[in-house]
């Protein structure tokens, strides 16, 4: 069968999106009662939005779309860089992916795990002498030593903050206009510079470091046709590896939030064994806002849904809103830990990092790393330390992407334990 769908009406929504954030999606989803419907968006570009678990299970059918061609330069600019893996399709995206996932062992994964603990050990010693601390400024700065250690990238002790606040720039300034856009777009140029000058070291043999590090492997990663990478994309993909890396930092702000909102927890936490702790880390991941959605362009004319979908149509999957669908959730809009108890897993009606399988299409790398970093922060804050929340603006906005605490979450009292 054929029908129209319901048509979110203006010559271009883009201003509705950037009013109503988040939420856009959903507020038209629960207006027309349908998990999809069409817009215009970008410049007066047809969008189709889909959402819920059938939405995830076809735009992740590699066979009905492309990427290439699919995400708005500005982001390209600033968040992913020109010609990264997230803008590459088929075979050439498969190769490229092997590469992003053999840096995700088990013994990779250990060591960051080691290089986090070791990194947030020594910063409580250094807070217990403050009397207040910015925990998302401090968890960008040391998310960036790590993962640059991790990473097998140099960088000296004085030049950390720099790199800090660079690579934090990539990621505040993805839905952002104006300066914020600007200066994300000036971090990316300098930071690719400087990586694509490190890269060029490293096949000259001037910088040596462990053959199992992303400096390494990117560097001597040989494409589908046995060539390697151009220097600077070789430094677009390392960013793609620093960047998201500090990015968790939003996701630990958003674990020292939940607990303060659900001071019932920390007690479950506390008694309870690691699958707990597994569990609180899911449902952060589950309700607060991070990703948005996604972007991808059909490949070829298909029937969905009642829809034709037409080659070349931008379509984008709602993130945030099946993360919340009222079918795949009981009670979406509560936080509820157990509900990830016994869950049956699967690969489509869960998506804060994507969707689908990891190695055929685009779903995250670096989804487990982040799960793992994140446990060992929330086990830091429940059992390994104390500390004070003073009165402050905690509200996070269903505007900005990504969204973050006002007060970007300030402690004080931090002792050990
Ligand atoms: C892709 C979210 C952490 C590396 C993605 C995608 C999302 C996402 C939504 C897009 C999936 C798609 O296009 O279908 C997040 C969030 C993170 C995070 C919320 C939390 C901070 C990380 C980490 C790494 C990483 C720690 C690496 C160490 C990547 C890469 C891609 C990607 C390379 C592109 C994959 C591809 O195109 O095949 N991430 N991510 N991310 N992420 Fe993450």
């Amino acid at each position: 069968y054929r029908e129209q769908i319901p048509v979110d009406k203006g010559i271009d929504n883009t201003a509705k999106l950037l009013i109503e954030g988040y939420n856009y999606i959903t507020n038209r989803r629960n207006k027309f009662g349908r998990d999809i419907f069409e817009t215009r968006l970008l410049g007066g570009q047809k969008a189709i939005c889909i959402a819920g678990e059938e939405a995830v299970k076809v735009f992740y059918d590699e066979e009905k779309f492309v990427r290439n061609g699919a995400a708005p330069k500005r982001l390209r600019q600033t968040l992913f860089g020109e010609n990264s893996i997230q803008t590459t399709d088929d075979e050439k995206h498969r190769h490229r992916k092997e590469l992003f996932m053999s840096l995700m062992t088990k013994e990779r994964l250990e060591d960051m795990n080691r290089l986090i603990e070791r990194e947030l050990v020594n910063a409580v010693d250094r807070w217990s002498n403050d009397e207040e601390v910015v925990l998302y400024n401090e968890m960008v700065l040391l998310l960036t030593s790590a993962a640059c250690e991790w990473a097998g990238i140099p960088v000296k002790q004085d030049e950390l903050g720099k790199v800090a606040n660079e690579l934090e720039a990539m990621f505040d300034s993805a839905g952002a206009i104006g300066v914020r856009h600007w200066k994300g777009r000036v971090s990316r140029n300098m930071a690719e510079s400087w990586l694509q000058q490190l890269v060029q070291q490293t096949r000259k043999g001037i910088v040596e470091g462990s053959k199992d590090t992303a400096l390494y492997k990117m560097a001597w990663y040989q494409d589908m046709n046995g060539e390697l990478l151009n220097e600077r994309i070789v430094a677009v993909e390392l960013l793609n590896i620093l960047r998201p890396i500090v990015a968790i930092s939003v996701y630990i702000t958003f674990v020292a939030l939940a607990l303060y909102e659900h001071p019932s927890e920390k007690e479950k936490l506390i008694n309870g064994d690691g699958e707990y702790a597994e569990l609180f880390i899911q449902e952060v991941r589950r309700y607060y806002p991070f990703f948005p959605l996604l972007t991808a362009r059909v490949r070829e004319d298909f029937l969905w849904n009642g829809h034709d979908f037409k080659k070349g149509n931008l379509v984008l999957l709602d993130i945030y809103g099946t993360n919340r669908h009222p079918d795949i959730w009981e009670h979406p809009n509560t936080f509820f830990p157990e509900r990830f108890k016994d869950r049956e897993e699967s690969f489509y009606d869960f998506i804060p990092q994507g969707g689908g399988d990891y190695y055929r299409g685009h779903r995250c790398p670096g989804e487990w790393m982040t799960i793992e970093v994140m446990k060992v922060a929330l086990d830091l804050f429940v059992n390994k330390m104390e500390y004070q929340v003073p009165k402050q603006d905690l509200r996070y906005s269903m505007l900005r992407f990504p969204s973050l605490p006002q007060s970007r979450f300030v402690i004080s009292q931090v002792k050990k334990r």
